[in-house]
């Protein structure tokens, strides 16, 4: 089955907002792997507007399954990757201004600094290094020469899509992505926007997927269901049973 990461940033975003020590995204993390989430995600940003130093440091010594660091290539966010070694550096782009991560990498243009980075961060001892990156045939190759190991692709487009015809469209767009990076020999991970409504024609129409990563979703369901429900609900949906509501 595909595996399950779940982004504990949002629940960095509320702490902070009030200037508070809680919620923690520590504990939001545990109850995610109790609930049954294969791995933990977060993005430790430039600007620290969710997730911080400390928060990293516990959650390398705290999560039991998968970690994935998602960062830029900033000098100071790879240092601290590389301190910490997690199972998994995802490979983001970011701008300060924005809201959550817009648009995949641009790997054609930066490949050199992306291949350095993905350098320093295997000899760290990270094993897999991905790219986070728009469904186009040129991103992904350029991905495997760059020397990652794994892909992330950005199922924005086919979450935002207005109608049912344009979602399928862009879904058909990621399976194509998906069998492009598998012949590159990339292991395919894929994320942003996925959730329990549309997760069903994404798994049937983009099966080469591993695992995902998702946020917003689980932690929209979980102010109102709880923690423990909105992880299982999106087990149960990736197992392809439909949860009672599955409206978002
Ligand atoms: N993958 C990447 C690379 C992201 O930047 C994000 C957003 O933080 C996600 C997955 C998760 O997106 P969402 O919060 O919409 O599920």
């Amino acid at each position: 089955m595909t595996n399950l990461l779940i982004n504990v940033d949002h629940i960095g975003t509320l702490r902070n907002a009030r200037e508070e020590t809680f919620p923690d995204p520590v504990h939001a993390a545990a109850r995610c792997e109790q609930a049954g989430a294969d791995g933990i995600v977060f993005h430790l940003r430039e600007d620290r507007r969710h997730i911080t130093e400390r928060d990293v440091r516990i959650l390398t010594e705290t999560v039991n399954g998968k970690l994935d660091f998602e960062l830029s290539t900033e000098e100071e966010v790879v240092s601290i990757c590389c301190d910490v070694a997690p199972d998994l550096a995802t490979l983001v782009p970011e701008r300060r201004e924005e809201v959550t991560t817009e648009g995949g990498l641009d790997v054609t243009a930066n490949r050199q600094r992306l291949e350095s980075v993905t350098h320093r961060l295997y000899d760290a001892g990270v094993d897999q290094v991905s790219f986070f990156v728009d469904p186009a045939p040129a991103q992904i190759e350029a991905t495997a020469a760059a020397g990652a190991n794994c892909i992330e692709l950005h199922t924005g487009d086919f979450a935002n899509a207005s109608t049912e015809a344009a979602q399928r469209k862009e879904a058909e767009q990621l399976a194509t992505a998906a069998r492009t990076a598998h012949e590159a020999d990339l292991r395919v991970h894929a994320g942003h926007g996925l959730n329990y409504k549309n997760f069903p024609l994404f798994q049937e129409t983009v099966p080469q997927v591993a695992e995902v990563s998702i946020g917003f979703a689980v932690m929209a369901r979980a102010i109102l269901v709880g923690m423990d429900r909105a992880v299982r609900d999106m087990r149960t949906t990736i197992a392809g049973t439909e949860p009672r509501n599955p409206r978002s």
